[in-house]
């Protein structure tokens, strides 16, 4: 018997597939991670900060949260640092939610939103996404109730890759005035979609972005909450002083002096990765979400014996299922040289199928 909150004790860990997941021996494209490293100078700074000797004092965060807000376009009031996107994700839903309140999440998607309401209590509302119709915006609004205390939107979301205009959210917002909005832009880079300018105007309105996916730095956690300046500071009274660490703050610094080498990775997935796959797909009829990151939702034959000859050949890819419990494989994509491999795996595997 666990002292433990029942409810908790109920739940089950959210743990993906990190067994046998080596960066030495697979191409990863299970985890939508930036498939290169990073950059020389990122590097250094963390190796210059080490030999500064100074592990032994708590991190100091200096103008961080300037820098970023500066990157962002927002105002640095507007602007908290996180430990990662999931710490922003996990300050929200504590901040809003109360035990029986109601939470809109549109499934599928990534799993830390459920995982973080089921531990406050909440009763978790699932209108769906669906391939052709894409986000359900009338399906959102009609499960809105006096109960509902919050809506996640991730946009665009993780695994289908769908995304959703600035304007479907603004509707959201202004149509449920007293429920928060959390607006996951972990992607943000790849689509450039975003609702930071509406956040004076809309105070239910709070954005998650992290330094985990086109910033290629997921080891180092951190990432960043946007929101109306009174929101931001209530959830300043729950984040602790230290949760993000200072190697965190090393890389990010030297990170953002030199937007060009994320922005060129970005270019490469975008206009040359992601049109060599959706080709591929589209030859061999194999049917997939209309996707805007760095990732594809795609539903092969016999997905699963797929995905184990993926692996044998040194390939990731994550198999996700649907709502209605079909395997599909979402799979990052990387470099055109790692999406050529990629193929290359596929064609061999679906010719001994
Ligand atoms: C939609 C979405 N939000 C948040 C995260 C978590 O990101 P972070 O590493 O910043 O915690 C992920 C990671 O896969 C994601 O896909």
């Amino acid at each position: 018997m666990s002292v433990c909150k029942s409810r908790i004790t109920k739940m089950g860990a959210y743990s993906p597939p990190l067994e046998g997941r080596n960066a030495d021996r697979h191409l990863l494209l299970d985890f939508n991670e930036r498939t290169i490293p990073v950059s020389p100078k990122v590097r250094q700074a963390l190796i210059d900060y080490i030999q500064t000797d100074h592990l032994q004092t708590y991190p100091a965060y200096g103008d961080l949260s300037q820098r970023i807000a500066e990157y962002a376009g927002v105002p640095s009031e507007q602007l908290m640092i996180t430990n990662g996107s999931d710490q922003g994700i996990d300050l929200i839903i504590r901040a809003t939610c109360n035990v029986g309140d109601e939470v809109i999440i549109p499934s599928p998607s990534f799993a830390m939103y459920n995982q973080i309401a089921q531990v406050e209590g909440a009763k978790i509302i699932e209108p769906e996404f669906t391939e052709t119709g894409g986000f359900p915006v009338e399906g959102v609004l009609a499960a809105v109730t006096p109960a509902t205390r919050l809506i996640v939107i991730s946009n665009p979301n993780n695994p289908t890759g769908t995304l959703v205009s600035e304007a479907d959210i603004v509707r959201i917002a202004q149509a449920a005035p007293d429920c928060a909005i959390l607006v996951d832009e972990c992607y943000f880079e790849y689509t450039r979609v975003t609702v930071k300018d509406h956040l004076t105007a809309l105070p239910n309105l709070f954005i998650t972005r992290t330094f985990s996916k086109t910033w290629g730095l997921p080891s180092i956690r951190l990432g960043y909450v946007m929101s109306a300046t009174e929101n931001i500071n209530a959830l300043l009274n729950i984040r602790g002083p230290y949760d993000v660490n200072q190697f965190a703050e090393v890389a990010v610094r030297a990170a953002l002096d030199e937007p060009e080498y994320m922005q060129s990775f970005v270019s490469e997935v975008l206009e040359q990765s992601k049109p060599l796959l959706e080709s591929f797909l589209h030859q061999h009829g194999i049917p997939f979400w209309p996707a805007s990151a760095n990732f594809i939702f795609a539903f092969p034959e016999q997905a699963e014996a797929l995905n184990q000859q993926l692996q044998a050949s040194g390939v990731l890819v994550r198999p996700k299922k649907n709502q209605q419990g079909k395997v599909g494989l979402r799979i990052t994509l990387g470099t055109l040289e790692q999406t050529q491999r990629l193929v290359n795996e596929l064609e061999k595997a679906i010719s001994q199928q």
